[in-house]
């Protein structure tokens, strides 16, 4: 019997994540590998950074990392363990600036969009550069925080003071700001990737909001990708270095698709909801392969 550990955040107080988790391990169980449950911050009193070997009793199989704790992950691998995602791949996808940049050399169509120039002050002294992005992007501008989900940082900005506003509550360093696709209004696809495969995806449509996440009330409809689409998924994920992942896509106004996102822990219970696809099932059994 295979054994693994799933990492999850120890401070994460959310029946929503323990609904994941559990899905998890109980799809492990019904794969027949013995996955056990540990938080990041156990694991992580217990393995010193500092150099030396660590005595580990037993070695799991593999590490199926549901956490963002990229530090963790990466200790994990240099201690040799098998760890599904990897630290650099949940890394990229943990910061939308950053999985914009790392995949700036491809030819997957995004969004124009610029980062959060850096400061060491406590808030920009000056907003120079904003005047310049909104020149190439105009209003209204999405700003999105670099670590964010279920579209709870993400904003559109009608003019210059509310930008600067967002910004300044978001605060300086973390954010980009993009190019709105208007015609993308309330509408995405979720497309799940696991390996090289699109194994199920779904349309949110949200008549209310910019934002179509299922959080803030978007509708979900089974959805067949393009292949088009598909490719866009796949080659970000390979890009990436992601096992699994959940890539967003929007669409501009000749309804060419664009890559919004990437979440290297989507959750999967709405898309199980509206596709009967299970997720978490074709992640064990991918992992599984893998090892
Ligand atoms: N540039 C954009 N233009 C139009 N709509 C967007 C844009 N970026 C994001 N959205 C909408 O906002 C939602 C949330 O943005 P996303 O980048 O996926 O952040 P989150 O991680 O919070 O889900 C998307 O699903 C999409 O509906
Ligand atoms: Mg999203």
């Amino acid at each position: 019997m295979k054994q693994g550990w799933l990492i999850v955040n120890g401070f994460l107080d959310s029946p929503k994540f323990d609904e994941i988790y559990n899905w998890i391990l109980s799809a492990a169980k019904e794969n027949d590998v013995e996955l056990r449950k540990l938080t990041n911050d156990q694991v992580t009193s217990i393995l010193p950074i500092s150099t030396g070997k660590t005595d580990w009793k037993a070695k799991p199989d593999f590490v199926l990392f549901w956490d963002k704790d990229v530090k963790l992950a990466r200790m994990l691998e240099a201690e040799g363990f098998q760890v599904f995602n990897k630290a650099d791949a949940i890394e990229a996808c943990d910061d939308k600036s950053l999985t914009f940049i790392k995949l700036k050399e491809t030819d997957i169509p995004m969004p124009v969009t610029f980062n959060a120039p850096l400061t060491f002050e406590s808030k920009y002294p000056d907003y120079t550069f904003l005047l310049q992005v909104e020149n190439k992007l105009g209003y209204p501008m999405v700003i999105k925080k670099n670590e964010g989900s279920f579209g709870n940082e993400v904003f559109l900005a009608k003019d210059f003071n509310e930008a600067a506003h967002i910004a300044e509550k978001l605060g300086p360093n973390s954010f980009i700001m993009q190019e709105y696709i208007e015609s993308s209004k309330g509408k995405s696809a979720r497309l799940q990737v696991v390996g090289s495969e699109v194994i199920t995806s779904m349309k949110l449509t949200n008549e209310e909001d910019f934002k179509s996440n299922v959080t803030g009330g978007g509708k979900m409809e089974k959805y067949e990708p393009t292949s088009e689409e598909k490719e866009i998924a796949i080659k970000a994920c390979e890009k990436l270095g992601l096992d699994f992942a959940g890539v967003d896509i929007i669409w501009n106004e000749d309804d060419k698709p664009l890559l919004c996102e990437i979440n290297s822990n989507a959750h999967f219970k709405n898309i199980f909801d509206c596709t009967g696809v299970d997720a978490a099932d074709a992640i064990i059994k991918y992992i599984l392969k893998k090892i």
